[in-house]
């Protein structure tokens, strides 16, 4: 009994400690930063001091995400924060990335002079990446591999020849070791710190280079332009103009390559459904003659109504790999009613979305578990449904900004892949099994172990 009080005493001292040891120890030791970072990361990732609700059907979620009495600010100050490392304090960097940064970038990510612009730009850097890989000699990670494309992409396509061809390999790194960044412990979190450093002097050099040099002679020049504009209006310092530039190539490449990876893994693993794929884009190619150079100039070729089923199998893969926790603070007391019950929230607390519950009920998706590439068909044609958004880029004002450019952009990577290339699965009959999801992942789940591919050309097209 008195070991249950102690520890009972003990927890909620440390509690207690984290929730104030910033006030108290602003320069505090890594072992108290601990503490102080392990509260922040429960906060953010479960329950918060509000209420967590485990389970949702869609149209509350998105009902939830438009209430004006929520506010997503807090969570994305911490977040913005503990990816970018500027100076500047989460409450005004909240202010500053969802009043001014945010929305300037959105504006652009969803014009659609922008997009339609950006994609042959996009699909004419990925085809050329895919064709330099197929030498049936050689062993591929499959992620390290959609990575690389994707980002030499963005790269060629938006942030326009200036930026450092050698980002990629840290790039890939501050994705894969985010998630122990995010949790503060000491001791942990190197990999990313260096990979940071590196991309944060580089980045810097770039900024300079583009404000010196701004031929804009690039398709996405618009966008690093919008992001500058901002910048310098809000008096940023170059290096957290550098830091939150970082943040924003971060999301142009970490979750879309996680997202496509899974994507193509579950084709290789249910020779039907990519057989399915295959004949979409086989059909699509031959209303362009079979002449990929056509499909690729063409700016409207990966637009929401082309390609169907591709469409569909990314709000699935979506669906599966999906471990966002979206979550909003209530800016004044309110009843929330749901499915005929009623939950007072107060002025503080925090709701998070739990997609995932969603996602994998079986009331609202059979058979949640199994990957069906067609299973959001009949949505995906539909007027309506062009402008539902799948339920992992979130909802309401603060919903993805990047989905309708992402969307493209993966959907050109597939249509490409599956034109261009053949692949086979390397290894033994363990390393063809779909990858258990790693649950310490941000946002879309990461694989847990890589998977090796060999790829060869499908057949010579007219280039
Ligand atoms: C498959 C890839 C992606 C996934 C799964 C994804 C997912 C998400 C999610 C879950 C949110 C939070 C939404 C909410 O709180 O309601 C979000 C926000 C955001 N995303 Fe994405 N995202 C992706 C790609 C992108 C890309 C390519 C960009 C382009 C830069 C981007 C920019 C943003 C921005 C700016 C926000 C903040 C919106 C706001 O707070 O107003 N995302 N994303």
């Amino acid at each position: 009994m008195l070991s249950f009080i102690a520890i009972v005493l003990l927890t909620a001292l440390i509690l207690l400690f984290a929730r104030y040891s910033h006030l108290l120890l602003p320069n505090s030791p890594p072992l108290l930063r601990m503490v102080y970072g392990m509260k922040h990361t429960f906060d953010f990732i479960y329950l918060g001091p509000g209420a967590a609700l485990d389970k949702f059907n869609e149209s509350l979620v998105k009902t939830l995400f438009k209430l004006p009495t929520l506010s997503n600010s807090p969570a994305t100050g911490e977040l913005v924060s503990a990816f970018s490392g500027t100076d500047i304090d989460p409450e005004t960097l909240a202010g500053l990335m969802g009043h001014h940064i945010f929305p300037a970038i959105g504006r652009v990510l969803r014009s659609q002079d922008f997009l339609e612009r950006i994609s042959p730009a996009l699909a004419t850097s990925i085809s050329e990446f895919l064709k330099t890989q197929s030498f049936p000699a050689i062993t591929h990670s499959l992620s390290e591999l959609v990575g690389a494309a994707l980002i030499s992409s963005i790269s060629q396509a938006i942030l326009g020849p200036l930026f450092p061809p050698d980002a990629i390999t840290d790039l890939r790194t501050l994705d894969t070791s985010f998630y122990t960044r995010m949790l503060g412990f000491p001791l942990t979190g190197s990999q990313f710190r260096d990979a940071h450093s590196r991309m944060l002097s580089r980045i810097e050099v770039y900024l300079a280079l583009v404000e010196t040099d701004c031929s804009g002679a690039w398709p996405g020049f618009p966008l690093v332009q919008e992001y500058l504009r901002e910048a310098y209006s809000n008096d940023l310092s170059t290096r957290n103009r550098a830091a939150l530039f970082m943040t924003l190539v971060w999301g142009l490449t970490a979750a879309p390559t996680n997202v496509t990876s899974w994507l193509l893994a579950f084709l290789f693993d249910d020779p039907c459904a990519l057989a399915k794929v295959r004949h979409e884009v086989d059909s699509v190619l031959q209303t362009y003659r079979g002449d990929v150079v056509k499909l690729i100039s063409d700016p409207t070729a990966f637009g929401p109504s082309s390609f169907p089923i591709i469409d569909s199998a990314i709000k699935e893969t979506l669906r599966l790999i999906s471990n966002a926790t979206p979550f909003r603070q209530a800016t004044c007391d309110f009843d929330l009613d749901y499915g005929g019950n009623s939950l007072k929230i107060r002025a503080g607390e925090y709701i998070m979305a739990n997609t995932r519950a969603h996602n994998m009920d079986p009331s609202v998706y059979a058979h949640p578990q199994t990957f069906v590439v067609d299973r959001f068909l009949e949505g995906t044609v539909t007027k309506r449904d062009h402008n539902s958004i799948p339920i992992g880029f979130g909802g309401g004002k603060h919903a993805c900004k990047g989905r309708l450019f992402v969307h493209r952009h993966i959907k050109a990577f597939v249509a490409l892949w599956v034109s261009l290339l053949e692949v086979e699965v390397d290894g033994d009959t363990e390393t063809y099994k779909v990858p258990k999801k790693m649950e310490r992942s941000f946002n879309v789940a990461q694989m847990s172990r890589p998977v090796m591919i060999r790829l060869k050309q499908r057949r010579e097209s007219r280039s």
